[in-house]
């Protein structure tokens, strides 16, 4: 089988798609590229495989022969870096999120459409046994029309913190506001439904102590109320509530689904189906519960979330391969995983008014926004430099970051590094 030539950018998320492509027949990693050069040299010694070649820089990164390039580099930096990857003829798999400024967006969107390159999100969550398999029945029609959803991708990284952010006080993490971070929730319900987000309102929690003592300047949590273009309505949350969870529930004209409780035993790996067909009268249709994981096991086990990180790469590869099938989510699914995100902020600035989604597949819609480089991210926002709460960009006392880089430095030289069971599952020490 051809193999598709892969290039790697960051050395840590980037650790999963590495895994892949090292046990993939469709698929090999020829080149990684990390401007840290301890966890470049680290990468190297754990993979131990000669037909790599290694780059700090980008513009030397992107010059070798590869058909494709995975970023796992900052979430707040993948849109400038797939343009340019596009541009060179390289398709293109993005981590989280897509881009961080509506000018970024319609930037991103013009390069897919002029250079034909595949661009594949890396929305992994979508992939999870529960959520997936949601997928399959919704369009099976299995529920009926969506009329409500919820998405919850909860996660208290406080413990993590140093090992994430490394002590930088203007690391993404550090700066991204409450609603940023959006796509792990909202996304598996934009790909089980298919349908687009019309209308978002935003909320910001800021109860934020937790947060202010490992140096980040965001909301404890944020939530989109989204309408879709049917009428229908997710709740979406996420953010660092003290105990974790990921979750996803779909009502539609006939029935529910959603997948297991982690308190309750179960979690993505587990579907609830209850679905009744009103034909005169209600007739008890399905009642199920099962472990759609199962038959996938052996494939996707070694993998991390929930074996979600084998099937979002597999499908990029296909789709390079010429499989039309293969399940990628392209660059306007993206946007409708993100923007929701994004404009959720704009209506937590001003008060928690709906505001309208722009449609970016009509290019008439684009022209507003082309200029727009509003976000957090000081380098990128020029005069639009928004603050990473609504209460204003709080400061911080150096001392909180010494300590994060203390900390971190402690547990990465104790560390085996890269060969240790959390890089498998995909990130630094999550
Ligand atoms: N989908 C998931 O489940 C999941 C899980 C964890 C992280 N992520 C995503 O993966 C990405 C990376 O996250 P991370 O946890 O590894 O931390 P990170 O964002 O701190 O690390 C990014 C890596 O990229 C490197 N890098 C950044 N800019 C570079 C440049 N210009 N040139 C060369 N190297 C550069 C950094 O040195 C660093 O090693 C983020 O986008 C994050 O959102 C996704």
């Amino acid at each position: 089988m051809k193999k598709v030539r892969i290039g790697v950018m960051g050395a840590y998320r980037g650790t999963s798609m590495i895994n892949y492509c090292e046990q993939a027949d469709n698929a090999q990693v020829v080149a990684i590229c990390d401007k840290w050069v301890e966890g470049l040299e680290r990468q190297k010694a754990a993979l131990n495989d000669p037909n790599i070649t290694y780059y700090t820089r980008f513009e030397d990164f992107i010059r070798h022969d590869m058909d494709a390039v995975v970023l796992a580099n900052y979430a707040n930096e993948h849109a400038p870096f797939a343009i340019r990857a596009m541009k060179a003829g390289k398709h293109v798999f993005s981590e989280v999120l897509p881009v961080q400024t509506m000018k970024e967006a319609v930037e991103l969107i013009e390069t897919v459409e002029e250079s034909g390159m595949v661009y594949a999100y890396g929305e992994n969550y979508c992939y999870m046994p529960a959520p997936y398999e949601m997928r399959r029945l919704y369009r099976e029609g299995k529920i009926g029309e969506f009329e409500y959803g919820e998405g919850e991708y909860i996660h208290n990284c406080e413990s993590i913190w140093p090992s994430i952010t490394y002590g930088e006080e203007e690391h993404w993490r550090n700066n991204m506001y409450a609603t940023f971070y959006c796509t792990h929730s909202l996304g598996p319900l934009i790909h089980i439904t298919g349908l687009r987000p019309v209308s978002v309102i935003g909320l910001e929690s800021l109860m934020a102590d937790r947060k202010r003592r490992v140096g980040s300047k965001g909301g404890l949590f944020g939530m989109e109320m989204v309408t879709l273009e049917n009428g229908g309505i997710i709740k979406s949350i996420h953010g660092g509530l003290y105990k974790n969870s990921v979750w996803y529930s779909v009502y539609g004209s006939h029935g529910r689904m959603e997948s297991g409780r982690e308190d309750a035993g179960s979690g993505v790996d587990q579907l609830y189906l209850n679905a009744d067909v009103y034909d005169g009268e209600y007739a008890h249709h399905d009642v199920l519960s099962y472990n759609p994981a199962e038959k996938n096991a052996l494939e996707s086990a070694a993998f991390g979330h929930g074996g979600s990180d084998y099937y979002s790469m597999y499908n990029f590869v296909q789709k390079i391969l010429g499989d039309k099938d293969a399940d990628t989510i392209d660059v306007y699914e993206a946007m409708d995983m993100f923007l929701p995100g994004l404009f959720a902020y704009r209506s937590v600035l001003q008060g928690g008014v709906r505001l309208q989604i722009p449609n970016l597949r009509d290019p008439s819609e684009r022209e507003k926004w082309r200029t727009d480089t509003a976000c957090t991210d000081p380098d990128v926002a020029a005069d639009a430099l928004l603050p990473t709460c609504s209460a204003g960009t709080p400061v911080i006392d150096k001392a909180v970051y010494e300590k994060m880089y203390r900390l971190w430095r402690k547990d990465f030289e104790a560390d085996d590094g890269y060969t240790n069971a959390a890089m498998t599952q995909g990130s630094k020490k999550e």
